[in-house]
């Protein structure tokens, strides 16, 4: 009897969830059946918080589906109630904000998160900003957002997942997880929103709401990876419409890719938002005469909920009338909004208890944030093992970030409190204060301070401490929406402060704040050791400090690759081979002679004065872990597309500390119907190791999984030769062949 009962669960809970989604669709046609017109519009209108009296009569008339950023219960209460006691049919309003890497208790940014290559960890961090946002009524954030992106001068790369777009995947999938939790229905989950659909992340030059310019095989090998990652394996409830116009289309308005992509091949049934007025930048754009056409555009396009320009709710009647749309569009648009607002229980369940559940920075929280704030710091150099500190007596901390709570939270952060944040000043004086004097001096006030009269000072300083700790970088609203650069050097004189630090003979160790990759080749060579920490959050100071201190291990590879210079843009791993890829010994600008003569013959795809490296690959990082990679073993060399590919390698940390190692699995397919790229992630594994310890590390890859759409735009394993990699990062490593038939 135990065994047949174990087997119940199993055999009808697919079942129980298409019973429950088939109730759902019940509830919601049957409401739709007695709607009007104008109330079915009022669905598909969001509106912003700004002014709540005229967003009750709205909501009261049923013109209103969602409103945008009330972080008040007691506000939203009132929204509620106004919605469900007041108007004709009482349906709840959806109320969203962007929550995109913590709504108190705020994490690293999203860039920081990716270089931890820790999905559970990340799928926590989601959770516990679920669980805080819900307290207060929201129930569904603008996240995660999952735009490939290759160029550091886009200042929303500090939101994005990195380059890679299984990495981004992965992530992405967590991160809707954490939101969403096991069930949407409960009040503590939050619809989450895969955005910005597509390819916002490719902005020409790096350069915030510009154009873009790419080919379907590009959206579908690269772009829409992610997406379509969070609508099959984690049912994203919403997506949300970016800004850039593709090829000269707005993807507000982009049929081929909201409609016969996102629904008619992959199935999703939430519901689609616009970006902020996304429908009436069509105007701007040239791409639509008024905002009449924009709407219909729009709403034919298939963006079922428009962000806070008002067109739907103006022009829908109207464009119904001269069948501009179709009662179909507008109802197809209330089924999708209503299904999610059915599936998060808002009918049963629409208000929050307004007194405050005392979630906000909850210890294990703070716990939480620390830990991802320590997996996301990335070591890029330690020199003659600088770090972890030993036996130092005096440090002195010098730099614009080191006790700048606000910047240390990064981009996107409405509701995190600087009062809450703890610095890496204040952390080193807390946990390592007793043991070691830890002096201070700014320097500079801020990131882009030009101001050099504290230097002397502080060099005065430095020359009496055994150890000096500087903290430059980014203040935070340097990247994010709207924050791209032309010029990725450190800010001010924060440059010059290193350099003259580095020339006092004394350990330098340099701690980057930043939310992108900056240009720091020269703060590299200056420093004795670097930690790239990104915008860490509310915990960045105590996990930075226990780094420090080698209580933490530094464990964060690179999301991104980090260019020598902002005029290599775009590099990036994945990349393709050309006809004339670099040899290595290449000649450059320093060995060119006087009076050459014109010649391109041997020359290959490089820049005469940066080469083609990159300063660091995607997928590097130190630890103070020594990891030694055996020799990758194959079980089978030769497989059918319908095999798994077995790999296994035996890991060593030969080193004196415990560590964990991002062990990385790449393989390039040697030619194919076109190009393909020199190496593509297909897998990856967080290993710890103690000191000593050494581990056999097994991969199994489906070879399904290295399907690709090509020549015919079929989306297939096309027979050949292929290479493959079990490495420490983009760069490193020996292949090993093998071979699909
Ligand atoms: C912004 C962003 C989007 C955000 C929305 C609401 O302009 O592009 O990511 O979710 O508006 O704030």
């Amino acid at each position: 009897m135990r065994i047949f009962i174990l087997f119940i669960p199993l055999l009808i809970t697919p079942n129980l969830l298409a019973q429950k989604d088939i109730d759902i669709n019940q509830k919601v046609d049957s409401l739709l059946n007695r709607m009007t017109l104008l109330e079915k519009i009022g669905q598909m209108n969001q509106l912003s918080a700004d002014d709540m009296e005229t967003n009750y009569e709205l909501i009261r008339r049923g013109l209103a589906g969602s409103v945008l950023s009330i972080t008040n219960p007691t506000v939203a209460n009132k929204a509620q109630l106004v919605a469900v006691e007041e108007s004709r049919l009482g349906i709840p309003i959806i109320i969203g904000r962007d929550v995109i890497h913590g709504f108190k208790t705020i994490f690293p940014i999203p860039l920081g998160q990716a270089a931890s290559f820790d999905e559970e960890l990340v799928q926590q961090g989601a959770r516990i900003a679920a669980i805080e946002a819900s307290s207060v009524g929201i129930r569904w954030t603008f996240a995660p957002m999952m735009d490939i992106t290759r160029d550091p001068r886009w200042g929303r790369v500090a939101e994005s997942l990195g380059e890679d777009p299984l990495l981004a995947s992965k992530l992405a999938v967590a991160m809707v997880k954490g939101f969403q939790g096991d069930n949407l229905s409960n009040p503590d989950a939050i619809a989450a929103c895969a955005k910005h659909f597509v390819g916002y992340g490719a902005a020409e030059g790096g350069r915030d709401y510009n154009t873009t310019l790419i080919t379907e095989r590009g959206f579908r090998n690269l772009y829409l990876k992610p997406f379509e990652a969070t609508v099959k394996v984690a049912n994203v409830a919403t997506i949300m419409s970016s800004f850039n116009a593709n090829d000269g289309i707005p993807a507000t308005a982009n049929k081929f890719l909201l409609k016969d992509i996102l629904r008619d091949e992959w199935g999703f049934d939430g519901f689609v938002v616009s970006d902020w007025a996304s429908v009436t930048e069509m105007i701007a754009h040239g791409f639509s005469e008024n905002e009449k056409q924009a709407a219909m555009q729009a709403i034919k396009a298939g963006v079922d909920m428009e962000m806070v320009s008002g067109t739907y709710l103006a022009n829908a009647e109207k464009l119904l009338e001269e069948k501009k749309i179709s009662e179909e569009n507008i109802d197809n648009a209330v089924r999708n909004i209503l299904r999610v607002k059915f599936r998060l229980g808002l009918f049963d369940n629409p208000y929050v208890s307004s007194e405050l559940k005392n979630v906000f920075y909850a210890p294990a929280h703070l716990e939480k944030a620390k830990e991802a704030a320590e997996e996301s710091v990335v070591m890029l150099k330690n020199k003659n093992s600088t770090l972890p500190l030993k036996k130092v007596k005096k440090i002195l901390v010098v730099g614009p970030l080191a006790n700048m709570p606000h910047e240390q939270m990064g981009t996107w952060v409405f509701d995190g409190e600087a009062s809450h944040t703890q610095t890496p000043l204040l952390a080193l004086r807390k946990q390592y204060g007793e043991k070691v004097k830890i002096d201070y001096e700014p320097v500079l006030k801020y990131s882009r301070d030009n101001d050099i009269s504290a230097f002397n000072k502080a060099v005065e300083k430095a020359k009496k401490a055994d150890v000096i700790l500087a903290f430059v970088g980014e203040e935070s609203i340097l990247s994010g929406e709207a924050h791209s650069l032309s010029d990725l050097h450190l800010q001010g004189a924060q440059s010059k402060l290193i350099k003259k630090l580095s020339d006092i003979e004394k350990p330098l160790i340099t701690v980057i704040m930043a939310g992108r990759p900056l240009s720091i080749e020269d703060e590299i060579i200056q420093s004795d050791a670097l930690l790239y920490a990104w915008h860490p959050g509310t915990m960045g100071g105590p996990a930075i400090a226990d780094l420090l201190f080698g209580k933490a291990n530094p464990s964060g590879r690179l999301p991104i690759t980090f260019p020598k210079e902002v005029g290599q843009i775009p590099m990036y791993y994945n990349h393709l081979n050309t006809g004339r890829p670099p040899t290595g010994n290449d000649s450059q600008l320093d060995c060119i002679p006087v009076g050459a003569l014109q010649t391109s013959l041997g020359n290959t795809s490089l820049y005469l004065d940066s080469g083609h490296e990159p300063l660091f690959p995607f997928g590097f990082g130190l630890s103070y872990s020594n990891f030694k990679y055996g020799e990758p073993k194959l079980k089978e060399k030769i497989l059918s597309v319908n095999d798994t590919l077995n790999v296994s390698m035996e890991l060593s940390n030969i080193g004196d500390y415990d560590g964990t190692e991002i062990v990385q699995l790449y393989i390039r397919d040697l030619y194919g119907s076109i190009a393909r790229p020199v190496r593509e992630l297909k897998d990856f594994q967080r290993v710890n190791l103690k000191a000593g310890e050494n581990k056999v590390v097994h991969f199994q890859l489906p070879i399904s999984q290295i399907a690709f759409w090509n020549i015919n735009m079929e989306e297939i394993v096309e027979p050949g030769n292929f290479h493959m990699w079990i490495s420490r990062d983009s760069k490193s490593g020996e292949p090993i062949n093998f071979e699909v038939r």
